[in-house]
């Protein structure tokens, strides 16, 4: 794994072909910023055109299903996702987690499945409001990693960690750097008791939540923050390579 600050644009359900040009544009100038490691995950429907514009960013998927092949009607497996280009998969992001009830037995099957298919995983995780302000943020987020993390020997290379606190993201609203810094410190530590210090050291932990060009230097030189997960800010090559500029 690498220790350039990793720079992640999560699409969502947004885009059609025209947003092709902003993905050249971000490849494009992503070659300018090399201190940066920058990939997007568009939807599945562009996953593909934009691994043919790719030549220095990565291309990733926001799910898959937990299958390699079988009657599943308008699902993807990860085994499909890899022959489009993808390189990772973001697996646990709380919009799943809310829009389709996914819970952590479900995850897990899908992070082997992708493990399985040669992608690298994007594991989020993340406490409510009210979780929050109860004083049980980190309890939750260590529970809820601590029932997703793989088992697996080759973690550097293959596993990176997504810390989003359902509060922040897309509300204009981040975590403070001291919570943020906290929060990593306490994720830092599990890692390394699930896969030893030194793997664990490889393993980059994003912050993801209302990440902009304005507030990007302050997140990412926070301690143990290995990059950010971003949704708004990366629908626009602008925005989104105002945030790699801030990484470099
Ligand atoms: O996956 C990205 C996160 O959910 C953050 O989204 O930058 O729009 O707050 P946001």
């Amino acid at each position: 794994m690498s220790d350039r600050p990793y720079i992640v644009g999560n699409w969502k359900m947004h885009g059609t072909r025209a947003m092709l040009s902003e993905a050249r544009a971000i490849d494009r100038a992503a070659q300018r910023y090399m201190k940066a490691e920058v990939a997007v995950a568009p939807p599945y429907t562009l996953i593909h055109a934009v691994h043919r514009e790719a030549e220095q960013i990565g291309v990733g998927a926001q799910d898959c299903h937990p299958g390699a092949d079988g009657p599943h009607t308008g699902d993807i497996s990860a085994a499909m996702l890899a022959d489009a280009g993808a390189k990772f998969v973001i697996l646990g992001h709380s919009e799943r987690r809310g829009d389709h009830r996914e819970t952590n037995k479900l995850i897990n099957e899908k992070i082997e499945s992708a493990l399985e298919a040669g992608l690298r995983i994007i594991l989020c995780c993340g406490e409510s409001l009210e979780t929050r302000d109860a004083g049980e943020a980190e309890a939750f987020v260590l529970k809820q990693l601590k029932a997703s993390l793989p088992k697996i020997d080759d973690a550097a290379e293959r596993l990176t960690v997504a810390y989003e606190p359902i509060w922040a993201i897309g509300t204009g609203r981040t975590a403070t750097t001291k919570d943020i810094a906290a929060m990593h410190k306490a994720i830092r530590g599990l890692l390394d008791e699930t896969y030893g210090e030194e793997a664990s050291a490889q393993v980059r932990i994003l912050y993801g939540g209302s990440v902009n060009p304005e507030n990007a230097r302050e997140i990412l030189s926070t301690e143990e923050v290995g990059g950010a997960l971003v949704g708004g800010a990366s629908l626009s090559a602008e925005s989104f390579l105002g945030i790699v500029v801030a990484a470099s």
